[in-house]
């Protein structure tokens, strides 16, 4: 299978904040929110493996400015990394000015999807080809992530987490 860039998968929705979407504070709900990434980035992942993709984990999220209602959002989903089956998908948030158009970057988040086949059962994806440096730096983070991922969800122990130990010996 031949390697992809991970500008193959981008997938960028823009969408408001409307009244039913609001916490008590006028601001974006952040379940909406998470509905939002885990959207663009299916269809990151998608556009990337070409096979039916399942959120298995939700790595990280960072709610670092709230989204007041009546904003315009902008969520952009890019895979990063892909392994066996599994990749990971980095989402960025923006909010824009409406008056002059400026964009803030205010929420990042990063989740891992697995392809599968018709019967859920995990298929083989191709691999990533980074192309500028914030990819690359993605791109090498991402083996300790789903390192990281996989002991707190169980499925690795922290032994064998080789890239976690390299952090602290
Ligand atoms: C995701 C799912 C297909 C994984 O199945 P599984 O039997 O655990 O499969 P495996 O153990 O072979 O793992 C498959 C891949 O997922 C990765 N993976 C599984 N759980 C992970 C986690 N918590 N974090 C990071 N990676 C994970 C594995 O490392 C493996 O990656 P690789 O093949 O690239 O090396 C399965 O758990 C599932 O269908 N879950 C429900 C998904 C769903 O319905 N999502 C919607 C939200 S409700």
């Amino acid at each position: 299978m031949e390697a992809k860039h991970p500008s193959e998968s981008r997938t960028v929705l823009t969408d408001l904040v409307l009244p039913g979407e609001t916490n008590q504070l006028n601001k974006l709900f952040g379940g909406e929110l998470l509905a939002r990434m885990d959207r663009a980035a299916g269809i990151a992942a998608r556009r990337h493996s070409r096979k039916i993709s399942v959120t298995a984990s939700v790595n990280h999220v960072a709610f670092n400015e709230a989204i007041p209602l009546g904003s315009v959002v902008t969520v952009e989903a890019m895979v990063s990394r892909a392994f066996n089956t599994s990749m990971e998908v980095v989402i960025d948030v923006w909010t824009e000015d409406q008056e002059n158009g400026q964009k803030t970057r205010v929420n990042e988040a990063i989740y891992t999807f697995v392809a599968v086949d018709e019967q859920g059962k995990p298929t083989a994806i191709p691999q990533i080809q980074p192309e500028t440096k914030l990819e690359q730096q993605r791109y090498d983070g991402a083996l300790r992530r789903k390192q990281l991922s996989l002991v707190l969800a169980g499925k690795m122990k922290p032994h064998d987490a080789t890239e976690l130990k390299a952090l602290f010996l």
